[in-house]
């Protein structure tokens, strides 16, 4: 039998990437998608071939042919309704970040416990062989004993009406895009920071954090990132080891159909010796529902559980005490 997932909302990250990269699975499907109108959540479900649509998140929530949910809501409401659907028995795969603060990603494991479901944080990236293959490079010692992780992320939207620049959705870069080097820095080194340091610029009109510097003090190296939401777009990820650095090409938004590649540099500073390795075209939405499926049915741990993202949260809200306080924040 297939297992059916529900999808709340119509974002544009569900119509244009997530749903589409859910299609031709034998293990499962999208069977319905809400919205709070139910004539977007019609237009939605025909553009993507979905049978049902609802014009309420709870309609679809209390749907029993629902099996998994999606919650690709704004990040004000991800807790939320990411608890509704667990008291209803779903399993949920909410997008990042899952909690703004890690009081309440504790609460979803206790519901996630009391009601026996499987509950994990859409962080797509963890599952892509360029960062599988980082990973086991980095803890393997190809690149000598890691010391420095440098990372930038950065786009540009300054529309008013985006829930990135509205503070009160949970918008602003940290929580946007500055989660990705934190949790990427995370997973590598399969270590927690033990303190940060940051400098973060609020946009006067949106009150948001349009610009944050990062500075992580990990137990074995340190990890420094930038991310805006108000300049060109860039994304990298750079591990540099006692004898070799690793450059992650397109760390975040990889696409699904051009090779990836990581680089490899032995110290050639005109690069005219890198290693290049290339990944296939892959789909890393497609892989995390893949994952995530297999975890409900087959009991497994999912991708990204609630315990990491609790540790990730906890140093999203450290990040925030620093650039507050001015000072180094412990964990
Ligand atoms: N993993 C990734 O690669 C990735 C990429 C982009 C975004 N994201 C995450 O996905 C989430 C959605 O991002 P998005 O860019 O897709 O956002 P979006 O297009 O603005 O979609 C958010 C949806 O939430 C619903 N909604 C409910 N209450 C709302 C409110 N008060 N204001 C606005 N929308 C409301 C709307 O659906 P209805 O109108 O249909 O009810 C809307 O379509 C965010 O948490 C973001 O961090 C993840």
């Amino acid at each position: 039998m297939k297992l059916n997932w529900g999808v709340l909302g119509a974002a544009k990250i569900a119509v244009e990437k997530v749903i589409p990269a859910m299609s031709g699975s034998e293990d499962y499907q999208v069977l319905g998608i809400a919205s709070r109108n139910l004539e977007k959540a019609k237009a939605a479900a025909v553009k993507s071939g979905i049978q049902k649509s609802y014009g309420s998140y709870e309609e679809l929530i209390a749907d029993p042919d629902i099996h998994i949910v999606y919650n690709p809501l704004p990040n004000h409401l991800h807790t939320e309704y990411t608890l509704k659907c667990i008291e209803a028995g779903k399993h949920v795969l909410c997008e990042k970040p899952v909690a703004l603060s890690s009081a309440d990603v504790e609460r979803l494991i206790a519901a996630r416990d009391k009601h026996g479901v499987k509950v994990g944080e859409a962080f797509m990236v963890r599952t892509h062989p360029q960062w599988l293959r980082t990973r086991e490079l980095v803890q393997q010692g190809a690149l000598g004993r890691l010391h420095l992780i440098q990372g930038a992320f950065s786009y540009f939207n300054a529309d008013p009406g985006n829930i990135r620049n509205i503070e009160a959705y949970g918008g602003g870069a940290m929580w946007d895009i500055g989660c990705y080097p934190v949790n990427t820095s995370r997973f590598v080194t399969g270590e927690e920071p033990e303190k940060v340091l940051a400098l973060i610029r609020f946009d006067k009109d949106f009150g948001t954090d349009t610009l944050a510097s990062v500075i992580m003090q990990f137990p074995s190296c340190q990890a420094v990132f930038s991310v805006s939401t108000q300049l060109v777009p860039y994304q990298r990820m750079h591990f540099l080891g006692e004898k070799k650095e690793l450059e992650v090409m397109i760390p975040f938004n990889a696409p699904k159909d051009k090779e990836t590649s990581i680089r490899i540099n032995s110290g050639d500073i005109l690069q005219q010796n890198i290693e290049t390795l290339s990944f296939n075209e892959c789909d890393q939405y497609r892989i995390q529902a893949d994952e995530f499926t297999r975890a409900v049915r087959e009991g497994g741990e999912v991708p990204v559980p609630l315990e990491d993202a609790v540790a990730n949260t906890k140093v999203l809200e450290a990040v925030f005490r620093s650039a507050r306080e001015g000072n180094w924040v412990s964990l």
